[in-house]
């Protein structure tokens, strides 16, 4: 079968056309990245031939030994991804030793990986041994609320996890370990790759603060609505921001203690303080 006729690439395709009309992908504007299966590897193999020699990935993932994936290609319009995939898209495989990939398909006229590879690679390798291989999806998207509310919350992700969380009863449902918070930091370094995958540990999102949002998941239809939901709820709260400057009122620590009985959702106590009392009603001097 031919890559772009494969089910994996086409549901992958269909994500960053969604994607991209929600904005969230000005001009190159993000990446995304699969780790292929047994199936969907042997499924497209007559396509997947080595195409130069062993590039150094800058650090070591052992965890992700002989892996392929799919990975976007650097620069490269989210909005062609549909149109030409050979040139928007690759496909590589990582050494024995972790440290080297090559290209088996795509990334025509001399591309190369996204420039996020490190983190991409870095977070896979943790959400594999995280969830026994069932995680395949790393995605990174620049979603204007989330980037906005960077600037106006604390950077912190007790912060940043309850005010989402408030917003809507499914935030907690679709993202019951909270949102990771990464400090704006250089783009593209094993740094930002480091700090990403500590946190890739305990959440599936993480917000680049300044920079957008990095999310896991095990299809891209799980990935999408993660990044959807909690972008909607980061344009909930810059509306009722922008209208007050203390909410009159909102779900209690002990009402999401209730939904996450109801809803079996393993929300974590640290999350569920105390808050002020919601101001009294605007009174006219
Ligand atoms: P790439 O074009 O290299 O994928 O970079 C886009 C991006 O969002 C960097 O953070
Ligand atoms: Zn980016």
């Amino acid at each position: 079968m031919k890559v772009t006729q494969a089910p994996f690439f086409t549901a992958l395709i269909r994500m960053c056309d969604d994607a991209r009309k929600e904005g969230w992908h000005e001009c190159h504007g993000g990446n995304l990245s699969y780790r292929l299966s047994a199936d969907d590897a042997a499924a497209v193999s007559e396509e997947l031939t080595p195409a130069g020699g062993w590039q150094p990935i800058g650090l070591s993932v052992p965890g992700l030994a002989g892996e392929i994936l799919l990975v976007t290609a650097a620069g490269q319009l989210f909005r062609s991804t549909a149109r030409e995939p050979e040139r928007s898209l690759g496909i590589l495989e990582i050494s024995e030793d972790g440290a080297c990939y090559r290209v088996l398909w795509g990334y025509w006229d001399r591309g190369r990986p996204t420039s996020e590879l490190p983190a991409h690679l870095a977070n896979h390798e943790v959400i594999k041994r995280r969830s026994g291989g069932r995680l395949r999806l790393v995605y990174h998207a620049h979603p204007e609320n989330l980037i906005a509310l960077s600037f106006v919350l604390p950077l912190d992700e007790t912060v940043f996890t309850r005010e989402l969380w408030e917003m809507m009863p499914e935030c907690a449902m679709i993202f019951p370990a909270g949102i990771g918070v990464v400090p704006w930091m250089v783009p593209g370094t094993p740094e930002i790759a480091a700090m990403t995958m500590e946190k890739v540990e305990e959440y599936d999102i993480v917000l680049w603060a300044q920079h957008g949002v990095f999310a896991v998941g095990e299809s891209p239809d799980a990935c999408f609505g993660l990044v959807e939901t909690a972008e909607k709820a980061a344009a909930i709260l810059l509306k009722v921001l922008s209208c007050v400057s203390r909410k009159r009122q909102a779900p209690s620590a002990q009402d999401l203690r209730d939904m996450a009985a109801v809803f079996r959702l393993p929300l974590k106590e640290k999350f569920l303080y105390d808050r002020l009392p919601p101001d009294e009603p605007h009174r006219s001097a």
